[in-house]
């Protein structure tokens, strides 16, 4: 699948996002090497704190349905940004948590624009499960 059409589904994503405090709709879009694609929307709270980004979503989805890093071919992410959207610090680490470094991100927005980047580039320098070994 072409980056342009995983984006698109990224596009169609946000038809489930809940969004009612900030009404800034980002989605995002995981394809499997089985050609399964699995979607995220970000989910707001009236708790402002507790609301959840488009790209923890959609990984979250994914591994509930027994996907794992090795599974990813690529995902895309799209915002109404002017620019393509740059996730968040925290969408970062769980990225880096739950995906291979090298996997194919696709950021995007409205317009379509496309910057490819990877786990790696996300999060240079990142805390992990190494780090828990002392
Ligand atoms: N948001 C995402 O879902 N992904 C990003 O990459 C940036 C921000 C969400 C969080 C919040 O619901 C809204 O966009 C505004 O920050």
């Amino acid at each position: 699948m072409k980056a342009e059409e995983l984006i698109q589904l990224a596009i169609d994503a946000t038809k489930d996002c809940h969004v009612p405090y900030s009404n800034f709709k980002v989605g995002a879009a995981i394809l499997m090497k089985d050609g399964t694609v699995v979607t995220g929307a970000n989910i707001e709270n009236s708790s402002y704190g507790l609301s959840m980004c488009a790209e923890r979503t959609a990984l979250y989805h994914a591994h509930l349905k027994g996907f794992r890093k090795a599974d990813m071919v690529s995902m895309a992410v799209i915002g109404p940004t002017s620019a393509p959207i740059s996730p968040c610090g925290a969408c970062r680490q769980v990225i880096h948590e739950l995906m291979d470094s090298k996997t194919p991100i696709f950021l995007s927005n409205l317009k379509k624009e496309i910057k490819q980047v990877s786990p790696e580039a996300l999060l240079p320098y990142a805390f992990s499960s190494k780090d828990l070994r002392k």
